[in-house]
């Protein structure tokens, strides 16, 4: 495995993956601490990458993004099992801009514009009868215009410190690079015994 620049690495491996396996290629898993430091993990869809980082859309009110805003470090993984390959990403986020946002929310189907006002993600609620009158509420309220983003509604970035590539190979003897910016701000890479 090359120890290209991380962004790159990610890129061509998110890439292939893609050409592999389509479905839920760009899905990872979303580390985040609690109360205490207790861990909690779910997957969401990867939705933006350039070298300011790796971006996902949520709501900012539900358990992530409350763990987010008390502790904004975060680790990501992706795994495709295709390519027998993980990647994995530390580092802490940051808000996306409200225009970025927008411009995301702009492009998402409007049924899932509604959703996203109808469901206050996290929060227990007595069941879909619920959740569907919630839909129906909203789908009223916005009749044929257009359906405003939730201030709710938000993007994280995540900007990385820390990029692993793990490429499995035969006999456990697996690759595993670790990349990490120096004081400098330069990425180094190192080998780590799998
Ligand atoms: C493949 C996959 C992709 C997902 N993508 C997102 C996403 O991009 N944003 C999101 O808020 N939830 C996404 N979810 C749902 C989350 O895993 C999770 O259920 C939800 O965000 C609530 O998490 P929380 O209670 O820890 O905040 C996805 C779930 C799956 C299985």
């Amino acid at each position: 495995m090359s120890e290209v620049e991380p962004f790159r690495q990610l890129e061509a491996w998110l890439e292939e993956a893609k050409a592999a396996q389509p479905f839920w290629a760009d899905a990872m898993v979303l580390a985040t601490t609690g109360p205490g430091g207790a861990p909690a993990a779910r997957a969401v869809l990867l939705r933006g990458l350039d070298e300011r980082g790796l971006v996902f859309y949520t709501d900012g009110e539900s358990r992530k993004g409350a763990e987010l805003a008390n502790d904004p470090r975060a680790a990501l993984v992706f795994l495709w099992p295709s390519h027998e390959r993980q990647a994995r990403v530390e580092g802490a986020v940051e808000a996306v801009s409200g225009q970025e946002t927008d411009a995301y929310w702009a492009g998402r189907p409007r049924g899932s514009q509604l959703s996203a006002w109808a469901s206050h993600q996290s929060q227990v609620v007595s069941g879909r009868e619920e959740l569907e009158a919630g839909v129906a509420e909203v789908a009223e309220r916005f009749g044929g215009g257009p359906v405003p983003r939730p201030p709710r509604w938000v993007g994280f970035r995540l900007v990385p410190v820390t990029f692993e590539f793990w490429q499995g190979r035969p006999d456990r003897l697996h690759d595993r690079v670790r990349h990490r910016l120096d004081q400098g701000g330069v990425w180094r890479a190192e080998w780590l015994a799998p």
